[in-house]
C-alpha cells in the first residue's frame, strides 16, 4: 500500500509517537490525515485535521469511524503506561487502566474501523506494541501485560482481516524518545524513526517491525527466554528489591 494518496487516521496524535506517526504520513503525501485525540486542540501538527477521540469510549469510537469513513490506513497508537509492579502496587487500579486503552481501546478500534478499510479497498491497520509485548520487565509488569494482550490481539486480527486484504502491521520498539519514557535514563530510538519504519514496512507490505536492536535481540531470545531474558531481568530486580529493604 501506498501512503502518497491515502487516508489516514493516528490515534493519540497530540505528542510524542502519535505526532510523529502524523507528519510522517503527511510528509509521504497522505491525500488527509486524520489526528485523533482525548484534546483535538492539542492537535497542531500543519496539515492535520483534529478529531476528539478517546478511545476506551466505544460510542465515540463507533461516532469517529462514521464521521471518519474514508480512512484506508489506520494507526493505532494511543496508549498508557504506569509503571505498576504486580504484587507491589497497592491496587490493580493501574494494571485495569493499562488494559482499558491498550488492549480494550485498540480492540475497539480495530472492530470499529475493519467495515471502513473493507470499504476502502482492504488497506492497512498498524498496532503500535513494545518489546514488552514479548517478556515481563517487573517496573512496568502490567503495561506488558497489556502489550503482550495487544500482540495478540494484532496477531488475531491480522488472520481475520486478511480475506479482505487488509495488511496489519506490527510495530515493536524498546525505549523511544517520548513523555513515557521520560524517566528512563538508557538508549532510546527517535519517534521519526519509528514512524519512518512503520510506514516503510505498510508501504513493502511487510507484517512486523522491531524498531531496535534490544526488540530484535529479545524477539531473537523468544526460544530460550529463560536462559537468555529472564536471568539478567531477576539479577537486576534483586539488587533493587535488595537495596530498598
Ligand atoms: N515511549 C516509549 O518508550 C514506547 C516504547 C514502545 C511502545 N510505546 C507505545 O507507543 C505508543 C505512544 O506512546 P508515546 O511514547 O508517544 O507516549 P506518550 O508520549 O505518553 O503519548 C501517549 C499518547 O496516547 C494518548 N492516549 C492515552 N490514552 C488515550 C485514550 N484513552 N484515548 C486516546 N488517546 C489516548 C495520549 O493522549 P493525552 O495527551 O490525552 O494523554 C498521548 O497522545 C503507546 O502505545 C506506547 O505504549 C512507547
Amino acid at each position: 500500500m501506498q501512503i502518497a494518496g491515502s487516508v489516514a487516521l493516528v490515534t493519540g496524535a497530540n505528542r510524542g509517537l502519535g505526532r510523529a506517526f502524523a507528519r510522517e504520513l503527511v510528509s509521504r503525501g497522505a491525500a488527509k490525515v486524520y489526528g485523533a485525540a482525548r484534546q483535538p486542540a492539542q492537535v497542531t501538527e500543519p496539515g492535520v485535521l483534529p478529531v476528539a477521540l478517546d478511545i476506551t469510549d466505544p460510542q465515540r469510537v463507533a461516532e469517529v469511524a462514521m464521521e471518519c469513513a474514508d480512512v484506508s490506513l489506520l494507526v493505532n497508537n494511543a496508549g498508557v503506561m504506569k509503571a505498576s509492579t504486580f504484587i507491589g502496587a497497592p491496587n490493580t487500579d493501574a494494571a485495569r487502566a493499562e488494559m482499558e486503552t491498550n488492549y480494550f481501546g485498540t480492540l475497539s478500534m480495530c472492530r470499529a474501523f475493519a467495515s471502513v478499510l473493507a470499504a476502502n479497498g482492504g488497506g492497512a491497520l498498524v498496532n503500535m506494541l513494545s518489546v514488552g509485548s514479548f517478556y515481563t520487565n517487573p517496573f512496568t509488569a502490567s503495561y506488558g501485560a497489556s502489550k503482550a494482550a495487544e500482540w495478540s490481539l494484532t496477531n488475531g486480527v491480522r488472520l481475520e482481516l486478511h480475506h479482505q486484504g487488509t495488511l496489519v502491521v506490527a510495530v515493536h520498539a524498546s525505549f523511544v524518545d517520548t513523555d513515557m519514557a521520560a524517566l528512563v535514563d538508557s538508549p532510546k530510538i527517535s519517534p521519526e524513526s519509528v514512524a519512518q519504519q512503520a510506514f516503510d514496512a505498510v508501504e513493502a507490505g511487510q507484517i512486523e517491525v522491531l524498531a531496535d536492536e534490544r526488540t530484535r535481540t529479545v524477539k531473537a531470545s523468544l526460544s530460550r527466554d529463560h536462559e537468555l531474558i529472564y536471568p539478567p531481568v531477576q539479577g537486576f530486580w534483586d539488587s533493587i528489591v535488595q537495596g530498598t529493604q
